[in-house]
């Protein structure tokens, strides 16, 4: 693919915002897909979800430090811009925002987003910097890229519930859509961590997808919760998995835990698990819904 092909790469808020003065003059509807890079089809299929939502579409790529702990793998994260920059060209993306940390987080800076309760369940009870990590870059994202609508992936089910929450609490006029999870023949939510599986790993990592699947039906044929989700761990320990860090069955907005024995009827719920294959973890989700007998 030549150069000219590629989108046009902005790295600075004066550029961003030059792009996004040309596309308001043309009176184009602008969509938004932020990542961290290392693209994969996941990432592809929200650029085409946005293109069908709006007229141009950006996405930004951007390693946010803020998201990761010290002990985690910002350093290590992938990071492979040429390649990201050809795979965004040939889902039709316009432009790619690539900022330095400077744009987005100004010498001096002390400003953080949290939206409380629900970034410490869950992912945030074991990651507790994270969603407010999230929540700021994305907030930031929006002020600089000011979209018309913005795709984030199911796979980060608990992200997007945070950042339509988010999105609604600050008063942004972005319209946050999710994009199904993309997944491996075999199951596996594609994710730009699965990189760091070995081949073993990488074949024993499907039994996430069964054993949320077999939760699935369990649940939705009126299992009892705890009975469904004490299989799914066993089954995730005999696929080799070295421990599980949640599994839960939650409602599907708030994220609140279902407490009842079995799952209340004719509510969307949400199964989310996070576990560790060797060293590297792993997250995912499914949706799920007990219906009421119709006679
Ligand atoms: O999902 C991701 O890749 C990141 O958390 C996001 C939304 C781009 C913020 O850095």
């Amino acid at each position: 693919m030549s150069d000219s092909n590629l989108p046009r790469i902005a790295r600075t808020r004066a550029e961003i915002a030059a792009w996004r003065e040309e596309m308001s003059r043309a009176g184009k509807r602008i969509g938004f897909v932020p990542t961290m890079g290392a693209l994969h089809d996941g990432h592809l299929s929200l650029v085409k979800l946005a293109l069908q939502q709006a007229d141009v579409v950006a996405a930004s790529i951007f390693v946010n430090p803020a998201q990761f702990a010290p002990n985690e793998d910002f350093d290590t994260y992938p990071r492979a811009e040429d390649s990201d920059l050809q795979k965004l060209a040939s889902a039709g993306c316009s432009l790619a925002y690539c900022p330095t940390p400077n744009e987005i987080y100004p010498p001096g800076d002390r400003t953080r987003v949290l939206v409380t309760e629900m970034s410490h369940i869950l992912e945030g009870a074991f990651r507790p910097h994270f969603f407010e990590g999230v929540a700021t870059v994305v907030s930031r994202l929006f002020v600089h890229v000011r979209p018309d609508v913005a795709v984030f992936g199911e796979k980060d089910y608990q992200q997007l519930q945070i950042l339509r929450r988010m999105t609604k609490d600050l008063g942004f006029s972005t319209e946050v859509l999710g994009g199904q999870t993309v997944r491996e023949s075999d199951g596996l939510a594609m994710s730009s961590r699965n990189a760091y599986l070995s081949a073993q790993e990488r074949e024993q990592a499907s039994a996430i997808y069964k054993a949320l699947s077999a939760a699935k039906a369990a649940i939705e044929s009126g299992t009892p919760i705890k009975y469904a989700l004490d299989k799914a761990h066993e089954a995730l320990n005999a696929a080799g998995f070295r421990s599980i860090d949640y599994i839960a069955a939650c409602d599907a907005f708030t994220l609140e835990a279902f407490e009842d024995e079995k799952a209340p009827l004719d509510r969307d719920g949400r199964l989310l698990l996070a576990a560790w294959m060797g060293t590297t973890r792993l997250i995912d989700n499914l949706a799920f819904r007990r219906e009421a007998q119709k006679f």
